[in-house]
């Protein structure tokens, strides 16, 4: 349990740690109908090959063997469907995420792509799982960790939620550190993103959130530190794009 008086932040803003949940679910409950528009339009595209990239190294069957993926703070589908299209018959997906706007717009996503019988919807928080222990194959976050207010507990609940042998995967925006293109990077963020933000969902502010709390976010290194700490093994990461984002990676053994 939190103390009352413990603080966070909330983009580049410090707040109470009880409160930063209530402001990440306005932001997404804001974004959820243009959500998946304004991923192609900020990442021009190249969010599509992040995610590919995070399936190929999940690697499920693709033959009849069962395999079950927990994706967590899945949004609008995008990983599991992702993973789905990448594996066999013995497949099946859980999405799990704390707000009903976004995942109403990934079961429909999912009854017009025929895959609701392979993927499965849940409301919940990564904080505390209601799932059993060992009870999935992968455990994959993308670009969610860092909205969740308390890191360190959903970390313990993947390993928790994880078969022994099983992989926890975690795609989140990182640091860039390529002379050149830091510079661009930040000048893209701050001045084309929230704007973008404005014309396509109306809302500049979520946007601005966004581009805050990537910088807030933890070092790679760092983070690395913290899913040792939840007990993983053979933890490692990639960075993409110039370190745009990273794929993390960690074993339960
Ligand atoms: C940037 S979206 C990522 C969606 C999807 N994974 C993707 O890559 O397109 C972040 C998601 O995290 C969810 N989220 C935020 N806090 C959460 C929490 N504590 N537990 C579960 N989901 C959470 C939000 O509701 C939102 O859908």
């Amino acid at each position: 349990m939190s103390k009352p008086d413990q603080t966070t932040h909330f983009g580049f803003r410090d707040v109470p740690l009880a409160g930063k949940q209530t402001l990440v679910n306005d932001v997404f409950h804001s974004v959820a109908s243009r959500y998946d528009l304004m991923n192609d339009l900020m990442s021009m595209g190249l969010h599509r090959v992040w995610k590919d990239i995070m399936i190929n190294t999940l690697n499920p069957p693709r033959g009849e063997a069962p395999f079950a993926l927990l994706d967590v703070a899945g949004g609008t589908g995008d990983i599991a469907f992702r993973a789905a299209d990448a594996s066999g018959a013995g497949f099946r997906a859980t999405v799990c995420d704390i707000n009903q706007d976004m995942l109403n717009v990934g079961r429909e996503r999912a009854i017009a792509r025929h895959l609701y019988d392979r993927v499965s919807f849940v409301e919940g928080n990564a904080e505390t799982l209601a799932f059993r222990d060992r009870s999935f194959d992968g455990y994959t976050i993308a670009f969610g960790i860092r909205n969740v207010p308390r890191i360190d507990l959903a970390l313990k609940e993947a390993f928790r939620v994880l078969k022994v042998g099983g992989r926890f995967l975690c795609l989140e925006f990182s640091s860039v550190d390529v002379p050149g293109l830091d510079r661009l990077y930040d000048l893209f963020s701050f001045k084309v993103i929230p704007p973008l933000g404005r014309v396509v969902t109306g809302d500049a502010e979520s946007y601005q959130y966004l581009v805050e709390s990537i910088r807030r976010f933890a070092k790679p290194t760092a983070f690395a530190d913290m899913i040792r700490a939840a007990g993983f093994s053979r933890v490692s990461w990639h960075r993409l794009s110039g370190g745009i984002v990273a794929l993390h990676s960690g074993w339960r053994l």
